[in-house]
């Protein structure tokens, strides 16, 4: 099926502005009420849990954290796909960034806190990545833009699991400062 149909399907009030990844996994920059919003579209694989269905719920549990986009719509399932669309986050993201890091430590401390606050509410794995972290234009605010690998504290107790996500918090936080190994004194 041709994407434009997909989407169609999906919502019928979205415009495709740019497509920054093909099928099978679509990412697309899309238009509604006149905002861009970032449109994902997975494919759903078996019984599989979904990348998508994971980063919906990372992304309710983690809503109003400064630095995690919004989740404006999760469209659920929709026949052999998942969709959801969340707020777009304008910038570069580090890989496009000079020297492909961070070097600010004013953003250094706000990813940092945004991870805390994501940890706290029981929110680990980001996938913190150069592909992943977006800084605005201004460079003064960065965005984790995408939760789609988080695993749950609420996933494990302490008989079950407990050390598995106490290591994806200790990765989060090694994970940003290898973004950052350019900011004095991170590493
Ligand atoms: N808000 C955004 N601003 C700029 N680029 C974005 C934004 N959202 C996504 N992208 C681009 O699309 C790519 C894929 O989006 P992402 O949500 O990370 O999907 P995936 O799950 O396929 O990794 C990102 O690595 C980035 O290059
Ligand atoms: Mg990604």
């Amino acid at each position: 099926m041709e994407l434009r149909e997909i989407v169609r399907k999906i919502d019928p009030t979205l415009e495709i502005a740019e497509v920054l990844s093909e099928p099978p996994n679509i990412v697309a920059i899309t238009y509604s009420e006149d905002t861009p919003k970032i449109l994902k579209i997975f494919p759903i694989r078996g019984r599989q849990i979904n990348h998508l269905q994971r980063e919906a719920c990372a992304l309710k549990r983690g809503e109003g954290i400064p630095g995690i986009p919004s989740l404006v719509k999760d469209y659920g399932r929709q026949e052999d796909f998942y969709a959801i669309l969340r707020e777009y986050a304008k910038g570069k993201t580090v890989e496009e960034m000079p020297g492909r890091t961070i070097q600010d430590e004013h953003l250094y401390s706000l990813l940092l806190e945004t991870i805390h606050s994501l940890h706290t509410r029981g929110i680990a794995n980001l996938d913190i990545n150069r592909e992943n972290v977006v800084v605005s234009p201004n460079e003064q605010t960065a965005t984790i833009i995408d939760l789609g690998h988080a695993i749950f504290d609420s996933d494990y107790s302490f008989w079950n699991g407990w050390w598995k996500i106490h290591q994806a918090k200790q990765d989060d936080l090694n994970d940003l400062k290898n973004l950052c190994w350019k900011v004095p004194g991170i590493i």
